[in-house]
């Protein structure tokens, strides 16, 4: 077992003991290979420098409170991966093969996966990128899977942000109408960086995607899905342009097994006034709490137009709390896995 400090590991790189890698050519995938380090030979005409020929999912693994290892829902990831690659007309792996991957990786990396109890994880990293040289705008034909995994605490966008601020991004769009919003390709993150970063840069942890086609609803974060309590309802936007979530597909289950109603329609702008508490969520954040969200003409302004608050942010409303305990315990082991999401190691 590593000795780190379980407690305050953050969401960031570290080298652990493998990566987990497979090749597609000619239309077979190779047997994975764990590879000790990091950095491989490419050429540098592959098309994930150029054309950003890449698409990447996140998952998670937890030690649990009896000693068990269990993956969350990587079923769904596989499914995902595939659809973001079917988007960039790009090989994929087969189920199987992810899930193979995904449990070769958590073993490889023993060591490094947290003890129970610190609200830590090992956080599971595949991508799968386009890697045969070309020059012309193309779909790659040949690709290279990899599976890394890394321990993690909390996430936070960067370091030094106080929790739970927001912004409106009115300036920038993360995803054009008819585009690429609801895929998780690479691409995506390359335009929402810029944006993050003023954001940033002036304290805000998250920043809050609208829908691009009219600015009037919301999105998501640029990390995240966005979740609201309202009353006795769970309410999430219905959007073209977002990533469908496992986590907010989870935790809408979760609510409804609360006895919830639970909304996923358009969310209008304006309703921010009426929600009683405001989260994002998704694998890296788990529930994290918006306690404010600020509305500006442009991220670059100065102006503060209107501030929304939605309560402690550094702290889960009472409900969201409730969904968040449920979700966890479910990971953890301490609650009985009743929709079967977890797989054992
Ligand atoms: N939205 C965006 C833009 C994300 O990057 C993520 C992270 O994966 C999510 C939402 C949450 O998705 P999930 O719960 O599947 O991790
Ligand atoms: C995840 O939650 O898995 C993501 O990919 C989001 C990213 C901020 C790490």
């Amino acid at each position: 077992m590593q000795q780190l400090d379980w407690s305050n590991l953050a969401f960031k790189y570290r080298k652990t003991n493998a990566a987990i890698i497979s090749r597609y050519a000619g239309g077979e995938w190779s047997a994975p290979a764990a590879v000790r380090e990091f950095e491989l030979p490419f050429n540098l005409y592959a098309g994930v420098f150029h054309y950003a020929n890449s698409c990447f999912e996140g998952l998670k693994a937890f030690r649990g409170v009896d000693g068990k290892v269990r993956l969350f829902r990587p079923d769904e990831n596989a499914a995902r991966l595939r659809r973001s690659a079917a988007h960039l007309d790009m090989a994929a792996p087969p189920e199987s093969l992810f899930l193979e991957m995904c449990l070769q990786c958590v073993r490889e990396n023993i060591d490094f996966l947290p003890p129970y109890g610190f609200n830590a994880s090992m956080y599971i990293r595949p991508v799968l990128i386009g890697v045969n040289p070309q020059l012309g705008i193309a779909s790659s034909d040949e690709v290279l899977f990899a599976v890394l995994g890394s321990p993690v605490g909390t996430y936070s966008g960067a370091a030094g942000l106080s929790t739970g601020t927001a912004v409106l991004s009115r300036n920038y769009d993360r995803a054009a109408p008819n585009g690429t919003g609801s895929y998780k390709i690479a691409a995506n993150y390359a335009t929402s960086l810029h944006p993050y970063n003023l954001a940033h840069k002036q304290g805000y942890r998250e920043l809050l995607f609208l829908d691009p086609a009219t600015k009037t609803h919301i999105d998501e974060f640029g990390s995240s899905n966005f979740l609201a309590i309202k009353g006795n309802s769970y309410v999430t936007p219905l959007s073209d342009s977002v990533l469908p979530s496992i986590t907010n597909k989870s935790l809408q289950q979760v609510a409804a097994d609360f006895g919830m109603k639970v909304e996923k329609r358009p969310v209008p702008l304006e309703e921010l006034a009426e929600m009683d508490e405001v989260n994002a969520c998704g694998t890296a954040v788990v529930i994290t709490p918006i306690g404010s969200l600020d509305d500006k003409p442009t991220l670059e302004s100065a102006e503060i137009t209107r501030t929304y608050r939605f309560g402690d942010p550094a702290k889960c409303g009472p409900v969201s709390e409730k969904l968040y305990r449920r979700i966890r315990g479910i990971q953890d082991g301490t609650e009985e896995d009743i929709h079967n999401w977890c797989v054992e190691l």
